[in-house]
């Protein structure tokens, strides 16, 4: 079986391919430059433009749909939504048996410019003719490290105490979405969170606990409709089966040990 997977040399791309690998799947993957790395297949396609999709699609089984142009507007409307669109139109016509793409929860509840690109995404994939599933997941905690980074680099943490979060190792995602590529297509939505469900200043907490720092939390309400959907477990799912990598073994992998700051 085959399997083309955009966007391979993302976050979740580089863990997802050994794992593909191991469960026998000939991997093609895409980038948009020509890599040579032995861990699949490589071939340029850029969706933006629609450049090499034609050929990437070409006698493979599957799709796994990561590639993604977070917040970056217009950009991300070529890429997320129409890229989608060229994706599952080749798709389509190359007689592609699953395609599986990777959202996030709470595209549908959270009022972010890019989630409402992801869930445009969504409903093309759901209306196009590849047989489908959508894998939301909760956020990665590179995510939320990153995020405290920028919400730190004035010196306190600022951010909304109460907001949730639920973040979800990549690795655990990859194994998720290996066993339903080879389950073939849900025609629906499944959601995938981590095994925890956290308050902003508790992982802030953690955080700077685990970074040896002491920059005190500055709490600050996110207002209107935004806060409101984040405060109230926009970002979060009870879906089971969840993760089972915690906040604290990101801490402990990432700052263990080191005295870094
Ligand atoms: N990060 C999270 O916390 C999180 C949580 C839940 C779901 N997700 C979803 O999971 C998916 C993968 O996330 P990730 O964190 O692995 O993303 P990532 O690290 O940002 O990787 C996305 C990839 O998309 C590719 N890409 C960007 N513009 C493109 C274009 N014009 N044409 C073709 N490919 C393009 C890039 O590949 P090249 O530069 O090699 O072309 C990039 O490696 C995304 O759909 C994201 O929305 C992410």
């Amino acid at each position: 079986m085959r399997v083309l997977v955009t966007g391979a040399g993302g976050r979740l791309g580089r863990v997802v391919l050994p794992r593909l690998r191991a469960e026998g799947w000939e991997v093609r993957a895409t980038s948009r430059r020509a890599r040579t790395d032995p861990s699949a297949r490589w071939v340029v396609v850029d969706l933006a433009t629609g450049e090499g999709l034609v050929e990437a699609v070409a006698g493979v089984d599957a799709v796994l749909h990561l590639a993604s142009s977070p917040n970056r507007g217009r950009q991300t409307h070529r890429v997320d939504v129409l890229g989608t669109r060229r994706l599952v139109v080749a798709a389509g016509q190359a007689g592609v048996r699953h395609l599986v793409y990777v959202s996030i929860v709470g595209v549908d509840r959270v009022p972010i410019p890019y989630y409402r690109h992801k869930l445009a995404a969504e409903q093309i994939v759901a209306a196009g003719p590849v047989p489908w599933t959508v894998l939301r997941a909760t956020q990665f905690p590179e995510f939320l490290d990153g995020m405290l980074r920028g919400a730190s680099r004035l010196g306190p943490v600022v951010g909304d105490p109460a907001v949730l979060a639920q973040p979800v190792d990549p690795g655990e995602v990859a194994d998720h979405l290996v066993r339903r590529l080879t389950a073939g297509p849900l025609r629906g939505i499944e959601e995938y969170g981590g095994p925890e469900v956290l308050r902003f200043d508790e992982a802030a907490r953690a955080w700077t606990a685990a970074r040896r720092s002491r920059r005190p939390l500055l709490p600050v309400r996110i207002p209107g409709g935004l806060g409101r959907a984040l405060r109230s477990g926009g970002l979060v799912t009870e879906a089971t089966p969840t993760g089972t990598r915690t906040w604290a073994d990101h801490l402990a992998d990432t700052y263990g040990g080191t005295d870094a700051r």
